[in-house]
């Protein structure tokens, strides 16, 4: 019976495609003590989505302690049930305060955030236009909403239109659905184009802010807000595990389209909901990134430091700088894994190898975060500038 299981675990294996995770023996700040070997010396991360190092703040910890103590570990319900506190609609009231909308649902992850927000508002009559790179919880939710589905070719605004205006006729409503930032590619989807097709086509846009929040805009809402774009875009989905450092996903929308989701997105409906201290560390790490822009410029400045010092090693391809994502494509699995365990095993630096079905290119994905230093950054660029000479000497021997 488990015959067919072994197979494709082997075929996985086969490919370089089978993964375990690592295992984490301290806290996630930019050095971290991992289980396997290394014997308890810490090594650089660089693959994280902590962009703020907000995961292990003292501030958001001892919110999450108080929330804790005053409400219970369990929130014991889904939110329509039992599982509302006080603290749950203060989250909504704060993060629709935050995004400068009017009303805001909080999910227990970006993940389920698509799935509701996307299976609720589209249905089987509509179309969905989605760009090639979307993030796979785009992708469920389209598929779970029963609608037609139209890829167009990454951030290319022409495909997109030539899509809509050949098949908008014949689709109750049509939808545009897109992330801000791409979180493997580092670029930004391009959302004054996007505004321009919906109001031309009478399209519906959603987007997906996962990557942006805490990273861009003078508030740091997201793309969105920095090119002043909120009154193109009211439905905007976004996360709370990448730079506001702690877990859960939230939609924010006019009141209407609110209401709606809480009354009919499953994954919000069917699930329990977040507990206490997820919710008191949501909190305060929305107060801090209103208060404090310090950190998303030193996140900033890292980014383009370390971009500084990888884009003069000709022998790297790297990404546009657009975004802190710093990417390094590779020819071949083999040659990705190759470097990653290079970086781990002879330089001390965590930056996991990114494979099928991720992406389709493999690639190296440096995300550095504001609690780096000059001088850790300056560790990867050599990391990296070793690697080149040793590879040149391979090939000439
Ligand atoms: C664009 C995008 N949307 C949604 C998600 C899912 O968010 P979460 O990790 O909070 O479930 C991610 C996370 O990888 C993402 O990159």
């Amino acid at each position: 019976m488990m015959k067919y299981i072994e197979d494709e675990l082997n075929l996985l294996e086969q490919n370089d495609l089978k993964r375990n995770p690592r295992i984490i023996k301290s806290e996630s700040g930019p050095w971290v003590e991992l289980e396997d070997g290394k014997n308890g010396k810490k090594v650089l991360q660089l693959g994280s989505n902590n962009y703020l190092g907000l995961a292990n703040h003292p501030d958001l910890i001892q919110a999450s302690h108080n929330a804790m103590v005053k409400y219970g570990v369990g929130s014991t319900g889904s939110r329509l049930l039992t599982g509302t506190t006080i603290l749950h609609h203060e989250l909504e009231m704060e993060i629709a305060k935050f995004e400068s909308s009017e009303a805001s649902i909080f999910f227990s992850s970006g993940y389920s955030a698509n799935l509701g927000v996307l299976s609720s508002l589209i249905d089987k009559n509509d179309a969905v236009y989605s760009d090639e790179l979307n993030h796979a919880s785009i992708i469920d939710g389209i598929r779970l909403s029963g609608a037609t589905k139209f890829i167009y070719n990454h951030n290319n605004v022409r495909h997109l239109e030539n899509l809509v205006s050949e098949n908008c006729k014949n689709f109750k409503r049509n939808f545009i659905v897109t992330d801000t930032v791409f979180s493997m590619d580092g670029d930004i989807a391009p959302l004054k184009e996007i505004a321009e097709i919906s109001k031309n086509y009478n399209c519906i846009p959603v987007l997906d802010e996962a990557h942006a929040t805490g990273v861009f805009g003078k508030n740091g809402c997201g793309v969105v807000e920095e090119l002043n774009l909120e009154e193109y875009f009211p439905i905007r989905i976004g996360t709370c595990s990448k730079a506001l450092g702690v877990e859960g996903g939230f939609c924010v929308a006019p009141k209407v389209v609110i209401d709606l989701l809480k009354n009919k997105a499953r994954s919000f409906m069917f699930s329990t909901s977040p507990s206490p201290a997820i919710v008191g560390a949501v909190l305060k790490s929305i107060e801090l990134i209103s208060k404090n822009k310090s950190k998303k410029e030193k996140l900033w400045h890292n980014a383009k430091y370390l971009f500084n010092g990888l884009v003069q090693n000709k022998y790297l391809r790297l990404n546009e700088f657009k975004t802190p994502i710093i990417v390094i494509y590779f020819n071949s699995i083999n040659e990705v894994l190759k470097f990653s365990d290079f970086l781990f095993d002879e330089c001390h630096i965590w930056a996991p190898a990114i494979r099928p079905p991720t992406v389709k290119v493999p690639r190296i994905r440096l995300t550095p975060m504001s609690t780096h230093s000059e001088e850790d950054m300056d560790i990867v660029i050599n990391a990296f500038r070793a690697f080149s000479v040793e590879c040149l000497e391979e090939q000439r021997t």
